[in-house]
């Protein structure tokens, strides 16, 4: 697995990746913007043979970062993709200055929650119905937190 930081230009390949993850899914436009938004940041997981297989995007503004969103091709969970992109954007974010990193979870996304438990990520709220899905009920977010400075760099 090769992890290079994402570019505006990778922006297809990651609408991609999030369209096999997320509905509704963000455009190549959405990804390309909170990338080169403020404080913007991202990994991109390629194979040997150069497919995309996972990316995460984050961004860190005055000391605190936030997972922007995640994901790994279906075909290629379980494989520690996931794991290594945010093990990745830690790095980064600490680099960046930031002390701790955040993030917004479905409450009924159990693989998600398995990897941020995992990795050290703490629930410090609620928001409820955060999440509208077509056709479906409103689902909470846990919001996580991760402190950056209990960690070696
Ligand atoms: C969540 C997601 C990014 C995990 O990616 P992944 O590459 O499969 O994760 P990893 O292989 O690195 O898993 C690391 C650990 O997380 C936990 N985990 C990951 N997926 C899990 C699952 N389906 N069930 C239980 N635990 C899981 C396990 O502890 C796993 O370690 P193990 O395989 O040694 O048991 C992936 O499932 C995904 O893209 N989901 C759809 C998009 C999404 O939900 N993104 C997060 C939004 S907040």
């Amino acid at each position: 697995m090769i992890l290079d930081p994402a570019r505006p230009a990778d922006a297809a390949d990651l609408a991609v990746l999030h369209a096999a993850a997320f509905n509704p899914p963000w455009t190549a436009a959405d990804l390309a913007q909170a990338l080169g938004g403020p404080g913007g940041f991202g990994v991109l997981a390629r194979t040997a043979d150069r497919a995309a297989a996972g990316f995460i995007l984050a961004r860190a503004i005055a000391g605190e970062a936030e997972v922007l969103t995640l994901a790994v091709d279906p075909t290629l969970r379980r494989g520690g993709v996931g794991l290594a992109l945010l093990v990745a954007a830690e790095g980064l974010a600490r680099q960046n200055g930031a002390q701790a990193m955040f993030l917004e979870v479905a409450e009924d996304n159990v693989a998600a929650l398995a990897l941020y438990a995992r990795a050290g990520f703490e629930a410090v709220g609620r928001r409820r119905g955060y999440y509208r899905r077509p056709g479906a009920p409103p689902v909470d977010a846990q919001v996580l937190r991760l402190d950056l400075n209990s960690r070696r760099p």
